[in-house]
């Protein structure tokens, strides 16, 4: 596997494979990889000639100084892993590669994605989503890619990307992939890494809430009812505290009180395991 740390030899690799008329996949991440990663890589794979992997902890996406600090960076296995799963390159470029004009956002252009961005994660982590906005594009800029792959696990940024490809005219096709989780339920996620043995034990409930709020629902109670099951579940612990726990229609993720009408949904929640911030939902599909 080629590893790529200037953008220079990057663009002229990419520059070549064009030439030669291969198609390139494209999987950016933060690094410390599991599964879910790697079930993005074998996607790309499958559909493509190259597949492109990105490891950057991306500073200007990170409403929380001590959540950067901590985020876990596992670069040498990563790299193990990545060439286990026969990914082709991997582009490690550090801050001034990607920031050469510095960190400062109120220094970049801005995005605004609207009502998509103002709710959910959006709403509790203020200019999160304008850093990835400004950091997918400037890595698919970078990498040219013919497809790129994100995880549905995190569905809000799945939407505002696609977003963001269609309203920029990206020439490229973004595709959702199914959330991955550990045998009892839990989503994979960098992040599990900092949960101690003890929240490791009560993290799967997060996943079990979601599951008790479709069933209710599945069994004729109101989503408010549905969602209050949910939250006194995750909530048993006293560990956990939920930030929210909603129900909402899955292309503009706007509120919705009955979903008896809708061909799909999603149950979204986000809650804090000691210091750990966890997200997860599912995609909910009716017939
Ligand atoms: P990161 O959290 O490393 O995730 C990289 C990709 O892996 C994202 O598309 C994410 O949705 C997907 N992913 C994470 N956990 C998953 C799981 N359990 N199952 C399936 N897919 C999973 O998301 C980011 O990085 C960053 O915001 C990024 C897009 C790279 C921009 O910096």
């Amino acid at each position: 596997m080629k590893i790529f740390r200037d953008k220079n030899l990057l663009q002229q690799y990419i520059l070549q494979a064009k030439a030669n008329g291969q198609s390139i996949g494209f999987v950016p991440t933060m690094g410390t990889l599991h599964q879910g990663h790697l079930s993005l890589i074998k996607q790309s794979k499958k559909a493509n000639d190259l597949t492109f992997c990105s490891i950057f902890v991306n500073p200007t996406q990170f409403n929380n100084p001590e959540d950067l600090a901590t985020y876990p960076r596992q670069e040498a296995s990563d790299i193990e892993k990545l060439t286990a799963a026969g990914c082709d390159a991997v582009f490690i470029p550090d801050n001034q590669t990607m920031y050469p004009t510095g960190l400062d956002t109120s220094k970049l252009l801005q995005f605004n994605f609207g009502i998509l961005e103002q709710q959910l994660e959006g709403a509790h982590r203020p200019g999160h989503f304008n850093g990835v906005g400004i950091v997918v594009s400037k890595l698919f800029h970078l990498v040219s890619p013919d497809n790129a792959y994100f995880g549905l696990k995190d569905l809000q940024q799945f939407l505002i990307i696609r977003k963001m490809v269609r309203d920029l005219s990206f020439p490229l096709q973004v595709h959702g992939c199914p959330t991955v989780r550990e045998s009892d339920g839990l989503a994979m996620s960098s992040r599990n890494l900092k949960l101690s043995t003890e929240e490791r034990q009560i993290a799967p409930s997060l996943h079990e809430g979601l599951t008790l709020v479709q069933q209710a629902i599945l069994s004729g109670e109101s989503v408010q009812n549905a969602l209050q099951k949910g939250l006194a579940h995750i909530e048993q612990s006293k560990v956990f505290t939920v930030e929210y726990l909603e129900v909402r229609e899955t292309e503009t993720l706007t509120k919705v009180d009955n979903v008896s009408s809708l061909p799909e949904y999603a149950i979204l929640v986000a809650a804090h395991l000691g210091n750990v911030r966890l997200i997860d939902n599912l995609l909910v599909q009716q017939s």
